[in-house]
């Protein structure tokens, strides 16, 4: 559908909200591409949750984002959840159908595989093994769309052993879950390893994970984009490995939602990332 008739509106509910980098891009494509509207940060207390989403029709939103603490709370208030959602557990996309219906979609996987393709455009998920370490909400995104891809070998690695195994039950072949002791010797032979853990982060500390065995044709992506170069993106530039930092999922998970409001699929261009660098 398209809305490039009326006044758009659209935004994120979060709680807190300020910290959204989503009002900054999408404003950004709405100026680009000459349409009327706005993006606003929505702050929505936990539980007024479905409240607010059931208000999204009668004030004519196209939809909103979601952000924490709402990605997983959400799915009992939507009309219809589509499946890659649903088996990720949450929503990050929430689109008002044609008639006032609330469908709810996840394009954090999407945007994940994006930004590898952006990084590294030669980059095939079936072609050797792809590791991920963590298994918290994000991981579930980033190992539906490696599976999306055709990944056939992820190797997965939690901290806490039990939600690494819960994931590979959930996901099935090719997920196997490994003992986070074997982490470092398992890049031996890999394509692909991706941070999935708050490890690196401002005020973390660095993901305690060694490179030394990783193969220089090797992506290494940390999805962390705060700061933009972690210790371990860091790590990957000194072996020659390539890196992919955690704003290229963040901006190419918008596309798609974006599209889907606007019916215009808007492009990650060099001027928007530098906007949204400014910020961190
Ligand atoms: N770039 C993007 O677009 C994007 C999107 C979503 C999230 N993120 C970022 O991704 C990170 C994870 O988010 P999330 O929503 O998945 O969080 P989450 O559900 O809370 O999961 C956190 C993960 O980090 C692991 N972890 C925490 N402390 C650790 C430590 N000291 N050593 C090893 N592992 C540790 C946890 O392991 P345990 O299970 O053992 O606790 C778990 O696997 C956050 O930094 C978030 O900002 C980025």
């Amino acid at each position: 559908m398209t809305h490039s008739h009326r006044f758009l509106l659209a935004g994120v509910m979060g709680w807190p909200i300020a910290h959204s980098r989503s009002p900054k891009i999408h404003n950004y494509w709405l100026a680009q591409h000459g349409l009327a509207g706005v993006y606003a940060p929505l702050a929505v207390e936990p539980g007024r949750l479905e409240t607010a989403l059931r208000a999204l029709p009668a004030l004519g939103f196209a939809g909103c984002n979601l952000t924490i603490p709402h990605k997983e709370a959400a799915l009992p208030f939507l009309d219809i959840v589509e499946d890659n959602a649903r088996r990720i557990g949450a929503v990050n996309c929430v689109v008002v159908g044609p008639r006032g219906e609330l469908i709810g979609r996840n394009y954090d996987g999407f945007g994940f595989v994006a930004a590898l393709r952006e990084a590294a455009p030669d980059w095939r998920a079936g072609d050797a093994p792809c590791v991920v370490i963590g298994a918290g909400g994000a991981s579930r995104a980033i190992l539906s769309g490696l599976i999306e891809a055709g990944a056939r070998d992820i190797r997965l690695f939690n901290r806490s052993p039990e939600r690494a195994v819960a994931l590979a039950e959930l996901f099935g072949a090719p997920v196997v879950a490994l003992p986070w002791a074997q982490r470092n010797d398992a890049l031996a032979d890999a394509g692909l390893v991706v941070n999935a853990t708050s490890q690196g982060m401002v005020g973390q500390a660095p993901l305690d994970l060694s490179l030394a065995a990783l193969p220089k044709s090797a992506l290494v992506c940390d999805i962390v984009y705060a700061p933009l170069e972690t210790p371990l993106l860091a790590e990957a530039r000194r072996i020659g490995a390539t890196p992919v930092d955690g704003l290229g999922m963040l901006l190419h998970q918008a596309r798609p939602a974006f599209r889907d409001w606007t019916g215009i699929m808007p492009e990650v261009t060099p001027q928007l990332r530098a906007a949204i660098v400014v910020t961190l």
